[in-house]
């Protein structure tokens, strides 16, 4: 008999994208309703850079929240060139920052004040593993003579093999995984405890051919781009294996419906809507949801050295449909991953 309830700790998402303004008030709800914490993404225009600009966005983000959620949002700094080391340590202090995220400059959206030279942020790293602070990493080179299913593979070996090698103690989640290369570069550092890797639902679900089923298919199109079968075959294999490295993280990104279908559309899956009921779909079609709880719930807290939740949610097995567009107040809309497909699961709130 298949399970038909499943409850689990709260989980949380070590990866999302909450905007800032209209799109905060209207995707935030989404996020807050099913997890308990977030790292919150900094790539705003313009993005989040010291712990001034860190501590009122978390503000604006409070104030966008609903009443009756208990969310907590974990914030990041956006790594640039010219980031004060001081600042960081001393946000880090404060309990302001919770890490620190890496853009290579000009590898995704919002993205052109990222990091030009690593050597330039050297010392910034040493003070981070100094004080235990996580660097999160969007691990895809930026030349674009690469060919675009490459840049995560080439950036492992070419940036973050010699990045951890020049920094021993320096702590580091590399995000949204896409590679089997990947996913065997986290397992050989598995020894040290001090690499991790999020894992987005959509990645689990879709492999490259779905981007162009049919037609070409904007809403699929995020960075990393999605990639083989086999690979999304090893990430499902990654997530489902209650391994320590690997953990929970939508990397939702929304962008509005314009910005998608348009001749140079925006990369980003917007998964917030349901994404505890797509991960489960992803964990269910590999039958391993007993596996669900330690991807969404313990693993990333453990990375992150907090405590895990004591709360317990639960999703029930009744099928029901992705929603359609998520209206702006001044027009145009969200639409969320796999919008109008009937997924099997429905998360039900908290015990
Ligand atoms: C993200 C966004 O839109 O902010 N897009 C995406 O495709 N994941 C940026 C990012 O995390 O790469
Ligand atoms: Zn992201």
């Amino acid at each position: 008999m298949p399970t038909d309830r499943l409850i689990l700790r709260r989980p949380d998402d070590w990866h999302v994208h909450l905007r800032d303004g209209a799109m905060l008030k209207a995707v935030l709800p989404f996020t807050a309703r099913q997890f308990g914490r977030a790292i919150v993404m900094p790539n705003l225009k313009p993005p989040v850079v010291t712990a001034a600009d860190a501590r009122a966005y978390r503000e604006r983000i409070l104030a966008a929240l609903p009443d009756g959620f208990a969310f907590t949002p974990l914030m990041t700094a956006y790594l640039t060139d010219t980031t004060d080391a001081d600042d960081i340590a001393r946000g880090a202090a404060e309990g302001v920052f919770a890490a620190v995220k890496l853009y290579p400059a000009n590898a995704t959206t919002n993205s052109a004040h990222g990091v030009t030279d690593l050597c330039k942020v050297e010392g910034v790293l040493e003070r981070m593993a100094g004080i235990g602070l996580p660097l999160l990493i969007h691990g895809e080179v930026t030349d674009q003579s690469v060919d675009v299913f490459d840049r995560e593979a080439v950036f492992i070996d070419t940036v973050l093999a010699p990045l951890l090698e020049r920094h021993p103690t320096l702590r580091v989640v590399l995000e949204h995984v896409t590679t089997e290369e990947a996913v065997t570069f986290v397992r050989s550092q598995a020894a040290s405890g001090r690499l991790g890797a999020t894992i987005t639902a959509h990645h689990l679900l879709i492999n490259r051919s779905h981007l162009f089923q049919g037609g070409i298919r904007p809403h699929l199109y995020c960075l990393p781009i999605a990639k083989r079968e086999k690979h999304r075959r090893a990430l499902v294999e990654a997530a489902i294996s209650g391994e320590g490295p690997f953990f929970l993280g939508t990397d939702t990104a929304p962008h509005t419906v314009i910005a998608k279908e348009t001749a140079c559309g925006c990369a980003g899956c917007f998964t917030a809507a349901n994404a505890l009921e797509l991960y489960a779909l992803a964990f269910e079609k590999a039958g391993a949801l007993d596996k669900l709880e330690a991807f969404a719930s313990l693993n990333g807290p453990r990375f992150y050295r907090l405590p895990v939740a004591e709360e317990k949610v639960v999703l029930e097995r009744t099928p029901g449909p992705v929603p359609d567009i998520i209206l702006l107040p001044e027009g145009d809309g969200v639409l969320p991953f796999k919008s109008g497909e009937t997924l099997p699961w429905r998360f039900a709130g908290g015990v």
